[in-house]
């Protein structure tokens, strides 16, 4: 069964890709624009599976290069819908890319659905849809808070987007997945996040200061209402983010879902905080990372941790991996990437 997988040389992307491949469950063809990632992860995969799976390096933003992939492709059943924008501070910075890129993205997408009749769809969402939340964890029915950062709005008004289509055509079936922090790379160490030159997140950012790449890292804020003042997060394994996408694919294909637009939660259901990551991080690999207590970075919401029971139960999915193997993994990879630089 032939799966169109957008933004697929995208981090969270080529995780599925691989996972859909080792499963032999799916035929993966990847499409992504390459502005944030590499064609190369086509030959990542390609290392790691065997496979040299089929590529178009095309923005669907551009609709008829995107419409043309399905003249080619009839026999697509699905779509993984990666492809988006994700930095949150870059979206304070820049919301109308934001808005721009995430949005006319799933249009696109919706509309190919309608078009060439593709009854299936995963979407990412993300934890950040949320807001700032009084109780914790999170799950499905806690509702949406007020938008702390363009990103965030931009996930928002995707779902609910991806609800109203879907109530007006019940022949589609959506299934929106909303991540919590995805960490760590794939076991081999061959394929992992390829970060921009100044990585955002929080763990490229201590494995590329314990390899020396950056000098010095701030823990942003540490005035939190939180056990140790620090931001909390729930981080979960990229392979296990990856296994849910599959999982997610045959609830629907086997009809298991109670209405056609399913939302659920995927993270650890654990939150930690960032200077335990960091404390994490120095205990597992013996490395001292050089660190400064800073201020609070815009865009920032305290903590946030999933309740994640919905997917056990009805998606049957379960954490794979803890936290030492999201640093090992994720750590493995920057030194596979300081070799081949
Ligand atoms: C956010 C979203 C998440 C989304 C991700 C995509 C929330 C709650 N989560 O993650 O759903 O998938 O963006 O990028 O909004 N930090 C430091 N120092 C650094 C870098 C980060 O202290 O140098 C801290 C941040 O302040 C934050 C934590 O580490 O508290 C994690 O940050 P990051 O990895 O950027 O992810 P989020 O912004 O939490």
């Amino acid at each position: 069964m032939k799966v169109l997988i957008t933004g697929g040389t995208g981090y969270i992307g080529s995780h599925t890709i691989i996972e859909m491949i080792e499963t032999g469950k799916f035929t993966p063809v990847c499409i992504d624009s390459c502005e944030r990632s590499t064609p190369e992860t086509i030959d990542r995969i390609e290392k790691i599976t065997g496979i040299r799976v089929p590529f178009y390096q095309q923005n669907i933003c551009d609709k008829d290069g995107f419409f043309q992939i399905f003249e080619e492709h009839k026999d697509i059943i699905g779509i993984i819908h990666f492809a988006a924008y994700k930095s949150v501070p870059e979206s304070v910075e820049k919301p109308l890319e934001y808005y721009r890129n995430n949005l006319q993205s799933l249009e696109n997408v919706l509309e190919v659905c309608l078009k060439y009749n593709i009854p299936n769809l995963i979407f990412s969402s993300s934890c950040s849809i949320y807001g700032e939340v009084a109780n914790l964890p999170v799950n499905e029915d806690t509702p949406m808070g007020a938008p702390f950062c363009p990103y965030a709005h931009t996930k928002q008004i995707g779902e609910e987007m991806i609800r109203f289509f879907a109530h007006v055509h019940p022949q589609f079936n959506a299934v929106i997945l909303r991540y919590f922090n995805p960490v760590g790379a794939h076991s081999s160490g061959l394929n992992g996040e390829l970060s921009p030159d100044k990585p955002n997140n929080l763990m490229p950012i201590i494995t590329q200061v314990g390899i020396g790449k950056m000098k010095q890292m701030a823990v942003f804020g540490t005035d939190y209402n939180t056990r140790d003042g620090s931001c909390i997060r729930d981080y979960v394994h990229v392979s296990d983010i990856a296994d849910a996408h599959i999982k997610a694919l045959e609830f629907i294909l086997e009809k298991r879902n109670a209405t056609n637009c399913e939302v659920f939660n995927l993270g650890s259901g654990s939150g930690v905080s960032v200077l335990e990551m960091i404390h994490a991080f120095e205990e597992i690999t013996g490395i001292k990372l050089n660190y400064i207590l800073g201020e609070r970075r815009a865009g920032d919401i305290p903590a946030i941790y999933s309740d994640s029971v919905r997917a056990e139960q009805l998606l049957h999915w379960h954490c794979k991996y803890g936290l030492k193997d999201m640093v090992e993994s994720a750590w493995k990879w920057e030194k596979m990437l300081s070799i081949s630089q």
